[in-house]
């Protein structure tokens, strides 16, 4: 049974049916059963995937791959930015060691500067001469001085130094919709005064804005305002704030919901029918939702240190990403069947207990393999999303939550996260391939998962790439890859695996978990490799035809 239809059983079993047709439900069961009746017998050493490398699907967004850079704990201050006068190697304030790392990643976007703390920015402080700046306590995050010499310029020359693009998210919160216009005509404007003060601080070109948010989390932190309180400011904020650079097209997201009940979910109801029925002067091209990996609130899952019933649990967890999204997909077909508004989720990952000793307020955990293969299977589900979903943001890219590094004065790490986002890196904008196999069942205590997973694509250099992820802790599986009808001339492979499920990397084994190398052999059409428990392994096939 693939894993779609293994979450969806999984979902339709528990719940009443509510957003998604029965007919379509139907329809889904009748694909699934077949395999679905075998799957209590297949723990079989030997899992066939096979890859339809001749039928072409959609575009996997580069942006499912996007991070999210807060002000918050050690996210900017000390993880980007140390200043021009630090001992840390750094260019123009932003550490020279992160700026290579990053490059690696390709990243496509940078979610800045909130998050809740977003609803409290006010551009003007991180402008200008950065002696002559004033700072403000962080009220989101621990009451920090923010110092604010991180700011517009700052995070562009970041983004720029990356290879990145920039999505902002504007303060709806606690600012104007004046604010919000004049901070994207002072970034995209030519020739008016707001222009020239841009190229006064140095920047006499125009920036490209790929993405503004209009607000964050506004049921909550960024408001709170109910669907239609928010609705009658989106309308406001996306009518009046223009982007000037018509070399590069801004997208408009709006934010819809975390959480999976009916107050949420109307939300996206409230916001797709405005949508639907919006005059001439608005639009977005974008939904916003946020979803993590908690345990319920406050976080109490540990980071480290876990069994595997844990590490179930959380694995567990994380697949409902895949409802969430289907569940909002759904609603956002009844108003747009054309698919003209994406599902952008911005916020994603896991949110841990704080490691002892530090503030929990700075939201610091460690990362695992465990969060390897979490990132894996969220790719996959964005994948499987991937008409619909073209962006999502990891939560958050270094010293909080979730992240891919780690640094500590001149010290840096990369963690397990930040291996899986170099591994997948091929997948940016590849095309998505059909995929078939029959996952089995891993079973923890109560705790049924689907033992692997794994999607296709044929990337822009013309090759194939397939992602396997073992998510069982005890077996390898041996895998028979074949690609229907065409000859394989070379197959090579990285896999990233670690034989403690809670293996992380630190300062001191920074290379702890790290990828290696993987031994596939090819025969003909089909591929054979074994993978290791608590894996994730990605080949690249090139084909003779
Ligand atoms: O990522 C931490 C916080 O989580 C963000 O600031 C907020 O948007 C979300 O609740």
């Amino acid at each position: 049974m693939s894993l779609y239809c293994h979450i969806m059983k999984q979902h339709f079993n528990l719940k009443p049916l509510k957003l998604v047709s029965i007919l379509s439900l139907s329809l889904l069961f009748s694909m699934c059963s077949e395999k679905g009746q075998a799957q209590n017998q297949t723990n079989e050493s030997v899992v066939k995937i096979s890859v339809d490398a001749k039928r072409g699907g959609p575009e996997i967004n580069r942006h499912i791959f996007g991070h999210f850079a807060e002000h918050l704990g050690f996210g900017i201050y000390g993880g980007v930015w140390v200043g021009p006068d630090s001992d840390i190697p750094n260019t123009r304030g932003i550490r020279n060691d992160v700026v290579e790392a990053l490059k690696l990643l390709k990243v496509p976007n940078i979610r800045w500067p909130g998050g809740c703390y977003a609803d409290q920015y006010h551009w003007r402080d991180g402008i200008g001469n950065p002696e002559e700046r004033h700072s403000r306590i962080n009220v989101s995050w621990g009451g920090a001085i923010e110092p604010n010499t991180f700011g517009t310029h700052e995070f562009f020359d970041f983004v720029e130094m990356i290879g990145s693009e920039a999505f902002i998210s504007a303060n709806v919160g606690s600012g104007t919709v004046q604010e919000s216009a004049d901070w994207l005509e002072y970034l995209t404007a030519t020739g008016s005064t707001l222009a020239e003060e841009r190229a006064e601080n140095g920047h006499p070109e125009p920036y490209n804005v790929e993405f503004w948010g209009i607000g964050n989390e506004v049921w909550g932190c960024g408001g709170p305002f109910t669907p239609q309180e928010y609705i009658t400011q989106l309308k406001k904020f996306a009518t009046f704030t223009t982007n000037y650079n018509t070399d590069v097209p801004t997208q408009f997201v709006a934010v819809g919901p975390d959480s999976f009940d009916e107050y949420s979910f109307g939300y996206t109801d409230a916001i797709m029918e405005a949508w639907a029925n919006k005059t001439w002067t608005w639009d977005i091209q974008g939904l916003s939702l946020h979803n993590y990996t908690r345990g319920g609130w406050p976080p109490e899952i540990k980071a480290t240190k876990f069994g595997e019933l844990q590490y179930a649990s959380v694995i567990k967890e994380t697949l409902g990403m895949d409802q969430f999204i289907a569940e909002n997909a759904a609603i956002m077909d009844k108003f747009d069947p054309d698919k003209l508004v994406s599902i952008l989720v911005d916020e994603w990952g896991t949110w841990y207990k704080a490691t002892e000793g530090t503030n929990p307020d700075f939201l610091q955990q460690q990362n695992s393999i465990r969060d390897a293969v979490l990132a894996a299977l969220n790719f996959n589900i964005f994948t499987r999303h991937a008409e619909r979903v073209h962006g999502a943001n990891i939560a958050q890219m270094i010293n909080v939550l979730q992240s891919v590094i780690f640094t500590e004065d001149e010290k840096m790490v990369l963690t397990p996260t930040y291996h899986a986002f170099r591994m997948y890196v091929p997948f940016q904008d590849a095309t998505r391939l059909p995929i078939d196999f029959i996952a089995g069942t891993y079973q923890v205590d109560s705790i049924s998962l689907p033992r692997l997973d794994a999607i296709a694509a044929k990337g822009k250099d013309g090759n194939i790439y397939v992602a396997i992820t073992n998510i069982d802790v005890k077996n390898t599986a041996s895998i028979d890859l074949s690609l229907d009808g065409l000859t394989i001339e070379s197959v090579h492979g990285e896999t990233l695996y670690a034989s403690s499920i809670d293996a992380v990397n630190t300062f001191d084994n920074p290379d702890n978990v790290a990828p290696e190398e993987i031994k596939a052999t090819v025969s003909g059409s089909n591929v054979s490799v074994t993978v290791q428990p608590q894996s994730l392994t990605v080949l690249s096939l090139i084909t003779k035809d």
